[in-house]
Formats: C-alpha cells, structure tokens, sequence
C-alpha cells in the first residue's frame, strides 16, 4: 500500500467524490468467510464494533443478521456521512451508530463481542508496527468477556510482531481472483485474535 494511505488527508480527498467501495473482499464474501469464527453467542444483544468502516457497506449485513448494535468507527468525519447514507439507503432510515474515532486510541468505556476491521489494519501499517501495537492494545481493551477481533489483511505477516496483547490465529486463506491463468496464486489473510 502507498504510504499515505496511514493519513486522515488521503481518506478525506477520497470520500469527497466515493459513496461505496469495498476493500479486499465484498463484504458478502467478507461475510460468508468468516460466519464459521464468529462467537457462538453472537445475536441480536450483541454488540458490534466496525473498525474503519470507509465507504463499506459492511455494517448492513449485521444490521440485516438483526444485530443493530453495531458501532461504525472511522477518524475521517466523511465516512460516517457515507456509512449513514448506505444504511439508509438498504434499510429505509439510521438505526446503527457511526461515530468518529482514531483506532489507535479507542476511549469506549463500552465492551464488544465482535470487532471487524476490513482492511483497516493494512492503512494503520502504513504508519509502522508501533500505529498497529496501538490499534490491538485499544482493541483488547474494549473487548468483552469471550469476545473476538476479526481482520482481513493483505499481508500473511501482519500480527508476527512481539508484545501483542492477544492470540493470533489465522483462520482463512482468501485466493484472489487472477486476471489471466497463469497469475501466481496470491492470498487475503483473514485473522481472528482473542483476549491471552
Ligand atoms: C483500506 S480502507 C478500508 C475501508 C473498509 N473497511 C472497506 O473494507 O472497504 C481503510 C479505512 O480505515 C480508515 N482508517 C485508517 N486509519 C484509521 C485510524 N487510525 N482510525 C480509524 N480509522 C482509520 C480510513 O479512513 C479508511 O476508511
């Protein structure tokens, strides 16, 4: 990934003119890949946190699974506008919360059973290991009792650092679609990390 895309300017310059776009996965896919690994205890009381929700329309399938609580987080104000405007347009009006928070200093004093980031981890990479060390110490934090942080990264090494405050599991290899037959095979990384 080019390196400005750690930068709030990068995403607020792309949100002026993008209303829907999905990183990595459809969030079908996204969806199907990782319904094996979510908590069993997952339902309609449950909550949710979506982690750099962007332009995805991901916070709907919850929504459509009727887990409303879901909270839409992203530091760039325009993706809430844009998370806002793709819920109401699926569902007919806003039941979900989007609000504005940096990943890497989360201050929820509420607990999630899931959090979901789409390849939001691979933008705060670009900030270096430290901005990802930060992202998995706020997330443990906000994580309830038996719950689940699952992320969709391009990288195959992107939680192989030391000191991280949870377990790392990869629990999927996602082939990408190749453009011609002979296109080496090359992977997503879907990775489900929980409290040690
Ligand atoms: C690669 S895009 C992924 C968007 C979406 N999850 C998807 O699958 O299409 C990265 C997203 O993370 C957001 N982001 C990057 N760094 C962030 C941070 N430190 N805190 C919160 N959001 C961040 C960006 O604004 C952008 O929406």
């Amino acid at each position: 990934m080019a390196a400005d895309f750690e930068k709030q300017s990068y995403w607020h310059d792309r949100f002026t003119s993008e209303t829907c776009f999905e990183w990595l996965l459809s969030s079908h896919d996204f969806m199907s890949i990782i319904s094996p690994h979510l908590p069993r205890h997952l339902g309609p009381d449950s909550h949710v946190l979506h982690i750099g929700s962007g332009t995805s329309a991901l916070q709907n399938h919850f929504r459509a699974r009727g887990i409303l609580n879901v909270t839409n987080i992203d530091y760039e104000p325009l993706a809430a506008e844009r998370g806002r405007a793709l819920e109401e347009e699926a569902f007919g009006d806003v039941k979900m919360t989007y609000d504005v928070a940096d990943a890497t200093n989360l201050q929820s004093r509420k607990r999630y059973d899931l959090v979901v980031d789409k390849s939001t981890v691979d933008a705060i990479a670009c900030g270096g290991d430290d901005a990802v060390r930060s992202m998995a110490r706020s997330v443990a934090s906000c994580l309830a009792d038996r719950g689940v942080w699952i992320s969709l990264s391009f990288s195959a090494h992107r939680f192989d650092l030391p000191d991280l405050p949870l377990d790392v599991q990869t629990v999927a290899h996602v082939p990408t679609q190749k453009r011609h037959e002979n296109d080496p095979d090359i992977f997503h990384y879907c990775y489900r990390l929980r409290a040690r």
